[in-house]
């Protein structure tokens, strides 16, 4: 139940829309806004609170939107100003917020800033806005130091100077096309303000910022101590790549932005380990909610699971700031999958939302959880994943965790477009998962989201801002929440015994009171 003296943030489940993958409107076989807004009524039913969209700004779509080339308006792929406005209003209609994805650390090669940047040329302001440097070496054909794009391969790229000779080198974090800002060149917060008011003022709720422990970057780009190329990284300790400290003041900076709109949130990924690290991106003058991935890196494992709860909890406290929770997004792969596949991967992911659903604090579900969808095996040729090419062929990538919602019918598209040519092809086999055939069952995993969701917005058992573990059955987690609920999750080899009271709701059968293994349940 949400108490009106808190943000509306504070335990808000915030739906995650791939909009590539979620409704196609106009027959192109990808996603758009329209395809959203058609769609909101599925998301009101759902119950949740507030959508987070991934980057619908203009973009060559090198990184599907995270290279972006102008910030302040919409990619034709996805609709324009107008459809982005339609759905913010029809969002709000039906109670809902609405938050885009920003994108600070870098832009993407064709923003005009980078453009103008290479013809201007070394020693150039067009230049001091990214982070150009000469080369190592004798006639500086070695990049100027050892940091690795998180995508593979070095995180410089050599240009070709206008005179037609080999000339300086660029940072980018991630794929080529995505030039890393300087943050140190007063002009790129201004941009950023620019861009922050321009949606805010539209009516946007607020932000999912992107790389939020990035964009700050140590002034002499020392070498990297380990040089281990990972997909999204773990441990920060010793990267020089990110959680720079002066990271904290371009946070306080966007803050105050932020606080001429009170209602508006700032939500930072922050793939930070270290507690204290981690909470101070929370201070009070900076992000408001960030990214805890803790619980998506734990395995089904009791001590895993206890531990990122404890954790997560413990890192926000240290500054007073609300927890979040998820257990998936487009950069992972999807629950299912992740804890073993087939019906007992699918039995341990109904658990661990029942496990995320009972926490306190800001909760995010990625589109098609709510279907148990698994990771889509997807063939080398259907690959979009700068990933795929960067890591020469070594890592797949992430599309098998982006691929389109499957709506209705029995075969592809499964009414996500009007064509069966989609952006990734979808799998015949989700014929068993669509959106009307859960709908039409209440023993659907869909179903049993919508239940699990309407408890935790209704009841006040869910109310209270702390956990507390309990004593239980080696291989189980249980754990109370301070407004009454006590969540049990049995990630063990044998059915152990429930504590006393109601079993509100189940993510197995309960039998005898003996909840089986691969099952949550909540009590009160
Ligand atoms: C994190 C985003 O979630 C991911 O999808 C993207 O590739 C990188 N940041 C680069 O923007």
């Amino acid at each position: 139940m949400t108490d009106p003296s808190r943000p509306w943030w504070a335990d808000a489940v915030f739906y995650q829309v791939y909009p590539r993958s979620f409704q196609d409107s106009n027959g192109d076989g990808v996603g758009d806004l329209d395809g959203v807004s058609a769609r909101l009524g599925y998301l009101k039913a759902l119950g949740v609170d507030a959508l987070w969209l991934n980057p619908v700004m203009v973009s060559p779509m090198a990184d599907n939107g995270y290279d972006v080339a102008d910030p302040r308006d919409i990619d034709p792929l996805f609709g324009d100003l107008a459809a982005m406005d339609r759905l913010t209003a029809a969002a709000h209609d039906l109670g809902m917020k609405v938050t885009m994805d920003l994108v600070p650390n870098h832009t993407s090669s064709a923003h005009p800033w980078f453009q103008a940047a290479l013809a201007a040329g070394p020693g150039s302001t067009q230049r001091r806005r990214y982070i150009f440097r000469d080369g190592a070496g004798a006639d500086g054909a070695e990049p100027p130091n050892n940091w690795l794009s998180i995508f593979g391969g070095p995180a410089w790229t050599r240009v070709t100077e206008a005179d037609g000779r080999p000339g300086q080198w660029y940072l980018h974090l991630f794929d080529v096309e995505q030039p890393d800002l300087n943050w140190e060149n007063p002009e790129v917060f201004d941009d950023l303000e620019r861009t922050l008011r321009f949606w805010l003022d539209r009516g946007v709720d607020g932000f999912r910022i992107d790389v939020a422990h990035g964009m700050a970057k140590p002034r002499d780009l020392p070498d990297m101590p380990i040089v281990k190329p990972e997909m999204l990284l773990a441990e920060m300790d010793d990267d020089p790549r990110f959680n720079d400290d002066g990271v904290h003041e371009i946070h306080r900076r966007i803050r105050r932005v932020f606080d001429d709109y009170p209602d508006a949130v700032a939500i930072g990924e922050v793939w930070v380990y270290d507690n204290e690290q981690f909470a101070r991106y929370v201070r009070p003058d900076e992000l408001h909610l960030g990214f805890n991935f803790r619980l998506v890196r734990a395995g089904f494992d009791a001590a895993d699971i206890r531990d990122a709860i404890e954790n997560s909890m413990a890192a926000v406290e240290l500054v007073g700031a609300t927890p979040t929770w998820t257990l998936a997004n487009h950069d992972v792969e999807r629950e299912p999958t992740r804890y073993g596949g087939g019906p007992v991967g699918l039995a341990r992911a109904k658990a661990m939302a029942l496990v995320m659903l009972a926490l306190p604090g800001a909760v995010f579900v990625y589109n098609g959880e709510e279907l148990g969808l698994p990771n889509a095996d997807l063939p080398d040729e259907a690959l979009r994943d700068p990933v795929w090419e960067r890591s020469g062929h070594t890592r797949r990538g992430r599309d098998g965790s982006r691929v389109p919602m499957p709506w209705q019918g029995d075969a592809p598209p499964f009414g996500f477009s009007d064509t069966a040519d989609t952006w990734l092809p979808i799998p015949p086999e989700w014929s068993a998962l669509t959106v009307e055939k859960q709908l039409a069952d209440p023993s659907s995993t869909l179903t049993f989201f919508r239940r699990a969701i309407e408890f935790r917005c209704q009841r006040s058992e869910f109310d209270g801002p702390t956990v507390e573990m309990l004593d239980s059955p080696a291989g189980s987690v249980v754990f109370h929440a301070s407004g009454g609920l006590v969540c049990v999750l049995n990630a063990g080899d044998g059915a152990i015994p429930l504590p006393e009271g109601e079993v509100l709701l189940a993510s197995g059968d309960v039998v005898d009171g003996a909840l089986p293994p691969d099952t949550a349940a909540w009590l009160v």
